[in-house]
């Protein structure tokens, strides 16, 4: 069974600062470091770490090609990735000393990806698979399409937010990630709450009070707690904590039982500097009892 994740790879810049800095002011970072990051590719990074067999779909520039390697360091099958002429996606990552962030992005080329590539590695994808995609790239509707099509699990984590986006891709999800504020949005774009919308599972993730799993075929919802750290760098929390739900799912897991060791996953993630070059493995999150 294999995970089929369309995603972003970005190479991060993270600067710690003594706070996120305002508009007009200038400040000096006592700290920068380079790495691998991106949503789609924390989440394939985080997934092979939970044991799946993963296959990333997407592109770099000649300027990327370093990345690449760093996933198949990470355990995940790179061969989808398109490296072109257009330069690689970047983020500017600063990060407080609260653990907070704030993220600038260049999509770079994550957004000039052929949706006649995406189609070729799709191709192999069966009823055992699981396809994943978030709003960093293009084609996220076609990948989709393609992938519902030939009977995958279709999952979706709507970050960055975009209601243009979510709302196209809606019909075709059966696992939907959303954060409180972007569940929310998803509200306001489509006067639906979460209960309400066309999707077989939805989950909300609440930062430091945990997530709640929506299943909507039996109106049921259930709360799961946050595990009590102290943040370091919240970022990439979530796409750790989204492909550990994958794989979870993916090796058969039942879904609170997926979600339980991705909390764990996520919250000795914010303990930590840095985006997928420090996304813990399975051995680390089932040895972490904070
Ligand atoms: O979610 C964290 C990620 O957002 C970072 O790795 C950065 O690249 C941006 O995509």
């Amino acid at each position: 069974m294999t995970i089929f994740n369309l995603g972003s790879i970005n190479i991060d810049k993270v600067y710690r600062v003594p706070h996120l800095p305002g508009p007009g002011e200038t400040l000096a970072a006592r700290e920068v470091t380079e790495g691998l990051g991106g949503k789609g590719a924390n989440m394939s990074v985080a997934a092979a770490r939970a044991g799946a067999r993963v296959l990333h779909i997407g592109g770099v520039g000649g300027d990327g090609k370093w990345t690449v390697d760093r996933l198949t360091e990470y355990g995940v099958d790179s061969r989808g990735i398109h490296i072109g002429d257009t330069p690689t996606g970047h983020a500017i990552i600063a990060v407080e000393d609260a653990g907070e962030n704030a993220i600038l992005l260049y999509s770079g080329a994550n957004q000039v990806i052929d949706p006649a590539h995406i189609a070729d590695w799709l191709d192999t994808g069966t009823s055992d698979d699981t396809f994943v995609t978030q709003n960093e790239t293009n084609a996220q509707r076609e990948g989709a399409e393609l992938a519902s099509s030939r009977g995958m699990r279709v999952a979706y984590a709507a970050a960055p937010f975009d209601a243009t986006r979510v709302q196209e891709i809606l019909p075709l999800i059966d696992l939907l990630f959303l954060n409180e504020v972007e569940a929310q949005q998803l509200t306001e774009a489509t006067g639906l709450s979460p209960e309400a919308l066309p999707v077989k599972d939805v989950i909300v993730t609440l930062g430091a009070k945990g997530c709640r799993w929506i299943d909507t075929d039996t109106a049921e919802t259930t709360e799961f707690p946050a595990l009590k750290v102290t943040p370091v760098d919240t970022t990439g929390a979530g796409d750790t904590f989204t492909g550990y739900v994958l794989a979870g799912l993916d090796r058969g897991m039942p879904m609170a039982q997926a979600i339980t060791q991705a909390t764990k996953a996520a919250a000795l993630m914010v303990t930590r500097l840095g985006t997928a070059d420090v996304i813990p493995d399975l051995r680390e999150v089932r040895d972490f009892n904070p």
